[in-house]
Order: structure tokens, then sequence, then C-alpha cells
């Protein structure tokens, strides 16, 4: 059997061992100091005030949605994303409705919000996705008096305008997933300015807690000491991880360029792209599932882009805006190529060569 090419390993060696043997002898398991020093990490590389640790990317979506107080309201929300977005607004008590995407981009676009907006909308959920941020005029939307809760899962290290993704909009939400750009295995963090906002998250996330006080409803999404010494390691690494990311994304574009039905998700205008995920179209109807299952014949993992949410069974009776046309195409036809530190130029080579076959 020829050797498995994954869609992702994360980084991790003795460096996060280090960490992690640390607070095992500490003996302070849970959310603690190392935590607190994780997120100060967290906002100072993504140049926010504040920042805050949770146990995923849905749970910090949903102590957001549920803090900034979308109970009952409207949220308009990207169609084009992992269930996790829509699922933290409902579990709010929040209204969702689908708005379509960018189909070069993938992300939505401040010209599909301000087609959507009415008087009565008063959120607005992005997701910039695969480490590829929103244009920066989206965010001039805040100036009409909408709150942007960004869906950030994919996009930690990203810039655009030479600004990180986490400094722009109301709040971002970050995930430390194994798929993402860091891992502390399962875990989420919340970037904003707003102060008053924080002292509601951090209350929210411990049991309602205010100054050791149960004053408020809350829940537990406190992310562990040992989680956030793996985060201390790769946050370490971070600017290194991404220096590779982008050069093999460039292999890739230049490889796939010689093929006229693939095209790579454009990158935004005046932006780091961070390749969280290596996405292409196939504009071929039908192939993008053909090269999916080449490719796993050769032990070689692909993935869909991520999904069109109107199409799934839960949200089928979500109100939505238009056709979401684009977020259907990219559903169907969007691949993610292997992309990580363990990756040879040669299998890019080879990824390349069995795509052009297909
Ligand atoms: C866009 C987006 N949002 C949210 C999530 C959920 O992240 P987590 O697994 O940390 O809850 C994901 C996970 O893949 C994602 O891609």
């Amino acid at each position: 059997m020829q050797k498995r090419i994954y869609l992702m390993r994360p980084n991790v060696d003795s460096q996060e061992v280090k960490e992690i043997q640390k607070v095992i002898h500490s003996k302070f398991l849970t959310e603690g100091k190392v935590t607190q020093q994780f997120e100060k990490t967290i906002a100072k590389y993504t140049c926010t005030k504040y920042a805050v640790a949770t146990t995923s990317a849905t749970t910090a979506l949903h102590t957001m949605f549920h803090c900034i107080g979308v109970k009952g309201k409207k949220v308009l929300v990207s169609d084009f994303t992992f269930p996790a977005t829509i699922l933290a607004i409902i579990q709010a008590g929040g209204k969702p409705i689908l708005v379509d995407v960018d189909k070069f981009s993938m992300n939505v676009t401040r010209e599909i919000i301000e087609d959507a907006l009415n008087s009565s909308i008063k959120f607005i959920a992005p997701v910039s996705l695969f480490g590829n941020p929103l244009n920066i005029d989206f965010y001039g939307l805040r100036k009409q008096g909408v709150k942007i809760i960004e869906d950030g899962a994919t996009n930690l290290g990203t810039k655009v305008n030479n600004r990180f993704v986490g400094s722009l909009a109301d709040a971002t939400c970050f995930s430390f997933h194994p798929r993402k750009i860091i891992t502390t295995g399962e875990g989420g963090m919340i970037t904003t300015n707003n102060k008053k906002l924080i002292e509601k998250i951090r209350s929210f996330k411990a049991f309602g807690k205010v100054n050791s006080k149960f004053v408020n409803i809350g829940t537990n999404y406190k992310l562990s000491d040992i989680q956030s010494a793996i985060g201390l390691a790769q946050m370490r690494k971070i600017e290194k991880i991404i220096k590779k990311r982008i050069k093999q994304a460039k292999i890739y574009n230049e490889l796939l360029s010689k093929i006229d039905f693939i095209e790579p998700q454009k990158q935004t205008q005046k932006s780091r792209h961070t390749y969280q995920s290596y996405v292409c179209t196939i504009s071929k109807q039908g192939l993008r599932d053909k090269i999916i299952k080449k490719l796993s014949q050769k032990n070689i993992e692909s993935q869909i882009g991520t999904y069109a949410l109107h199409s799934l069974p839960a949200f089928k009776k979500i109100p939505k805006i238009g056709k979401l046309e684009n977020s259907e195409f990219l559903y169907k036809n969007s691949i993610s190529l292997p992309l990580h530190v363990e990756l040879s130029e040669k299998d890019q080579g080879y990824i390349y060569s069995l795509i052009k076959n297909v």
C-alpha cells in the first residue's frame, strides 16, 4: 500500500510535550494561569485588547451570540460554512437568515449584505473561510448600526490591509481544532475590543460567575491549562507554520494553473491568506467527486470545501435570501487538498498528476 497522504497533520512535537509536562507537574489542570497567558498571547498577536478562551470555536460562537444578545433577533449568516456557525446562533436563540457568498473568494461580501439588510437586522455573522479574509470594506458595515460577529475559526494569523483578523469585527471567534492553523486538540478563542462584552463573556463561560458569585446564567466552556499549554507552544511556531503553508500553496497554484478546469480560491486583495485549507473549484460537473475518489484510491485524503447550509436537512426551514447559487455551486464543486508540514513537494507533484489524469 502506498504511504498515506493526510489532508492535515498538526505541527506538534517535543515542545508541546514539554509545556504539557509543566502543567501536569504543577497539578493545576483546569483553567488557570496558563490559559490566561494563552489568552494574552492571542490578544497581543491579533492586536486586539481582549481574548477569552473557550472549549471550541462552536462554544466561542455560542458564547458570543448569547452575550451580544441575538435572542429573538435576526442574524444574517453565510450559507457556505461549517454548520457550527448557524448552530451557535440557534442555540443562543437567534433567528438566522442565510445569505450567499462570492463564488471566487468563497466569502460573503459587503454588497451581498447591503442587498439583504433592512432596519430589522442588527447582527451579521460573516465567515472568513480557509484562511482568506473578508474584504476590508466589509467592516465598514459597522458604521450602519449592525454588529459583526465574525466566524474566523479558520483564520488565525490572516491579515487584510496589514491588520489581523480578530481585530476588525465587533468580535471574532477562532478554532484550535487539529485542522486549524494551530491546535490545542480542541479549543476556541474570542477576541474583541469591547470591555463590557468581555465581562459578560467571562461570566457566561464560567457558570455565570462574577467575582466568585453566581449572578448570571452561564455554562462551563473553560479551556484547561493542559490545552492552553499546547496552545502556547503552538503560538511560538505560528509564523513558521503560516510561512510554510503559503509556500506550499504557491506550489499548488503553479502546478494547478496548468489545468483549465480547476481554480484556486481567489485571495482577497491586500491580504495575507494563511491557507488553513487549500481549496479549489472544479468547473466540470461531477468531476470533483471523481477526483476525491481517485485520490482516495491512492491513499490520499481530500475533502469537499465545506457545506451549503440550506441544503442540509437540519436547516431546510431556515429563511434565505435569494437562491444561494454560489454556495450551492461551491458545495458541489469545491475540493480541499492536503496541506501540512509533512507534505513534500514531490507529494504535491503526485497529487497534481493524479488530478490531471482524472
Ligand atoms: C468556519 C467554521 N466555523 C466553526 C467551526 C467549528 O470549530 P470547532 O471545531 O472548534 O468547534 C469550524 C470547524 O471546522 C469551521 O470550519
